[in-house]
């Protein structure tokens, strides 16, 4: 009995209810435990106040993780987004929060019921961005926002410094960010890149609010790939299911040969999502009044990366050895021009994150458990029913991309994971 007493209590207070498919089953043993243990629930004795959260997206792959975290402290999120549910954030998070249905490449004030919901509210006390491709969709929600946020955070990229002139070889720093002076010069590094001009237009749009005294504090995060469980681009995904499939599948393992050696930045979700848990936490009031030590990290930007930075080549070695195919699987180099590559998304190189280490106690996770911890989990996906979504993505871009014969995919999957799907219900 006093053993399940624990088990209930540690079910009560850590963070199982919350992210279990068994929620109401969980809450059923929290309320007895709770009932039969009054003392506990009248413990705390500092009046909890949740936070007030507005986020654009926060249903996809750092949001669903950073919502979770948020969640399992009792904050109050509103999400808006279009309303896709990635993985299984619908139950791990849609069914927890409000959700705003409104798509950012319309005009802001098309979706009424948000403009509605922010004009009766008394504030946020953060904003969190993952969702603002395009200054414009910046300039509305900071329009839309004025005077009632306490922290802007907004998820921004290292594609930012493919349209710098760095002017040294070393890993980027938050200060390369600078277009140059010279507009044929800028012309031509934005030509082509308009995801990273309109990224860095967005962190600029947050800065001119700012200093112009009608914008928020904010910090924007500088990420280079995001790696980790419940990736929607799934590209670690197909790397790892190329390798574990590749006696069944005619494309062999391979990476253009400049990426045998070119070093590259990778960051892992749970560490994103948790750094921005913590900034949060920080603020503590929306007001714009704030704390002394609290300026100091506010109204800039920051790196946010592993400290590892291994090649291309390197990782999905490391992702060989993982899956126990050391002996059996070669990775070769190619100069074929339409080689297959996932990473890194940058040609600029890594970038450095002694900032963020200095001001946000930035501490990653170490590279070789990221790369266990992933590897482990999309082992796992491939098997999980509910997983439906990915898995069938997943069978299809094998398919088409890597192998002229789909049937070997589907028996390569049954001969190594046991499993048997898509193929058997096509043909109900
Ligand atoms: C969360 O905030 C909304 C909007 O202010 C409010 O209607 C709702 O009752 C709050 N929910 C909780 C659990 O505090
Ligand atoms: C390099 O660029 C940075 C940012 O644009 C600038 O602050 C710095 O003075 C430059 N250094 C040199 C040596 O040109
Ligand atoms: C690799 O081998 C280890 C040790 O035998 C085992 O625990 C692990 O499950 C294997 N991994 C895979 C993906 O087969």
């Amino acid at each position: 009995m006093a053993h399940q007493s624990e088990m209930s209590k540690s079910l009560c207070f850590g963070s199982v209810c919350r992210g279990s498919l068994l929620v109401f089953l969980c809450h059923l043993v929290c309320d007895f435990w709770l009932l039969a243990n009054p003392g506990m629930a009248m413990a705390v004795d500092v009046p909890f106040i949740p936070k007030q959260i507005l986020i654009f997206g926060g249903n996809g792959f750092i949001g669903t993780r950073t919502s979770e975290l948020l969640l399992q402290a009792d904050h109050n999120l509103t999400l808006v987004s279009r309303g896709n549910w990635y993985w299984d954030s619908a139950y791990l998070v849609r069914s927890h929060v409000s959700h705003i249905t409104c798509d950012r490449t319309t005009k802001i004030d098309r979706c009424s019921e948000l403009t509605e919901f922010v004009q009766n509210s008394e504030g946020f006390d953060a904003v969190i961005d993952f969702s603002a491709y395009h200054p414009q969709y910046m300039e509305d929600a900071l329009d839309l926002l004025k005077g009632k946020v306490g922290l802007y955070i907004y998820i921004s990229t290292d594609s930012v410094y493919e349209i710098c002139d760095k002017n040294h070889t070393e890993p980027s720093l938050e200060t390369d960010a600078v277009r140059p002076s010279n507009s044929q010069r800028r012309a031509e590094l934005e030509a082509g890149q308009s995801y990273a001009n309109f990224k860095l237009a967005c962190e600029e749009v947050l800065a001119r609010y700012r200093s112009e005294g009608y914008g928020p504090p904010y910090v924007s995060l500088r990420l280079p790939d995001v790696v980790g469980p419940r990736d929607s681009t799934y590209r670690w995904w197909i790397y790892q299911l190329w390798m574990r499939l590749h006696e069944y599948l005619e494309k062999k393992v391979e990476v253009p040969e400049k990426y045998e050696s070119q070093p590259m930045s990778l960051v892992y979700v749970e560490d994103v999502a948790k750094t921005i848990f913590t900034i949060v936490q920080k603020k503590s009031k929306y007001a714009s009044s704030q704390s002394p030590e609290e300026p100091l990290i506010f109204d800039q930007a920051y790196n946010l990366a592993l400290q590892e930075t291994p090649t291309l080549l390197e990782l999905l070695k490391d992702i060989r050895e993982e899956l126990n195919l050391t002996e059996s699987l070669e990775i070769k180099t190619s100069k074929q021009a339409d080689t297959i590559r996932l990473f890194p998304s940058v040609e600029m190189g890594p970038i450095n994150i002694a900032k963020a280490e200095k001001l946000l106690d930035w501490s990653p996770t170490d590279y070789k458990t990221v790369v266990k911890e992933t590897v482990a989990f999309y082992e796992n996906a491939i098997k999980v029913e509910y997983f439906d979504e990915p898995r069938k993505y997943m069978m299809r871009t094998m398919e088409s991309y890597f192998t002229s014969k789909p049937y070997d995919v589907v028996r390569g999957l049954r001969e190594i994971y046991k499993i048997t799907f898509g193929q058997q219900r096509d043909e109900l």
